[in-house]
Formats: structure tokens, C-alpha cells, sequence
């Protein structure tokens, strides 16, 4: 089992990178590579962030997770509150926030339009 994640877990790293994603950050802004070992983007701060988060669990579930400052204010606060993380100082929890804000930000989900009625099978459970 954990052999099988250790392949997988680079192979799903490098896909998210390379894929093309609708909503991606515009071009714009500078590209960060990865960190292989976190997954983290190698933005400002990214340092801070792992180490202050991953002494309880993988960054993969921060990684995994999208949100608003709001968002990611609240997990924060949960991590503090429920699961005992330390207090961090104020510019510390600041630049973590700054960093998930930015770098976790939500993104529009690339969903395909739905296929034009016309080039649909019929509908075996139609009532007419
Ligand atoms: C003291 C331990 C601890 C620390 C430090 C910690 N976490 Fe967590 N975190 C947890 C636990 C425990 C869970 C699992 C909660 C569960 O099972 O739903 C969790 C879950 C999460 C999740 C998933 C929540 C979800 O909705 O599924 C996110 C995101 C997260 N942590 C972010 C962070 C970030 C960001 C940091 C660093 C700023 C951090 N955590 C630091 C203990 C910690």
C-alpha cells in the first residue's frame, strides 16, 4: 500500500502541474515549481507553511484543499482550537494566510458543457 502511493503520489504531482486547467492563475503572476517532497508550489513563505502544518499531517491535504481567506482562516483557527496546533505569532499565522490565500485560492472547475440534445441516444425511459 504504501509502496503503490509512493509511485502514485509523483505521477499525480507532475499531472497537476503539466494539465492544462480552466481558471488556472493567470499567466501573469510568476510560475513556482513544486516541492517533490510536499507538493507545496515553491512560492514565498512555502517553507513557513510546511513547517509549521506538517508536524501533524502530509501537506498533501493542504495541497488537496482550496479556499478563501476566510476558509483557510477558519482551518486555522480548527487546527488551533481542535487539534492542538501551537498558537503562531501574528506575522507567522499572517504570512501562512497570505501564502493559502494566494497560492490555495478557489478555482473555477473545469467542467465540459453538456453534449447538445440533438447529439444524445434516446432516452430508453421516456414516457412518450
Ligand atoms: C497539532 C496538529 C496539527 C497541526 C500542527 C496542523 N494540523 Fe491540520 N489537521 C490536523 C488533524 C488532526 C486533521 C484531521 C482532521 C480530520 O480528521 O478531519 C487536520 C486536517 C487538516 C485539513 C483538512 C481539513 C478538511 O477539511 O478535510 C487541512 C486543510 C489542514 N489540516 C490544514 C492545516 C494547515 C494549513 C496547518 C498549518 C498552518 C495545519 N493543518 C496544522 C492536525 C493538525
Amino acid at each position: 500500500m504504501k509502496t503503490r502511493f509512493r509511485l502514485l503520489l509523483p505521477l499525480l504531482l507532475l499531472a497537476s502541474t503539466r494539465l492544462p486547467m480552466a481558471g488556472s492563475e493567470p499567466s501573469q503572476k510568476p510560475t513556482y515549481s513544486r516541492d517533490p517532497s510536499s507538493g507545496l508550489l515553491m512560492a514565498p513563505d512555502w517553507e513557513l507553511v510546511r513547517n509549521n502544518c506538517i508536524m501533524c499531517h502530509s501537506m498533501m491535504i493542504v495541497v488537496a484543499q482550496r479556499g478563501t481567506r476566510t476558509r483557510w482562516e477558519r482551518t486555522l483557527e480548527w487546527m488551533r482550537t481542535q487539534a492542538g496546533m501551537p498558537e503562531l505569532s501574528p506575522d507567522v499565522a499572517h504570512r501562512i494566510l497570505r501564502y493559502l490565500e494566494v497560492h490555495q485560492a478557489p478555482i473555477a472547475v473545469g467542467r465540459r458543457r453538456p453534449i447538445p440534445p440533438d447529439l444524445m441516444p434516446p432516452n430508453p425511459y421516456a414516457s412518450q
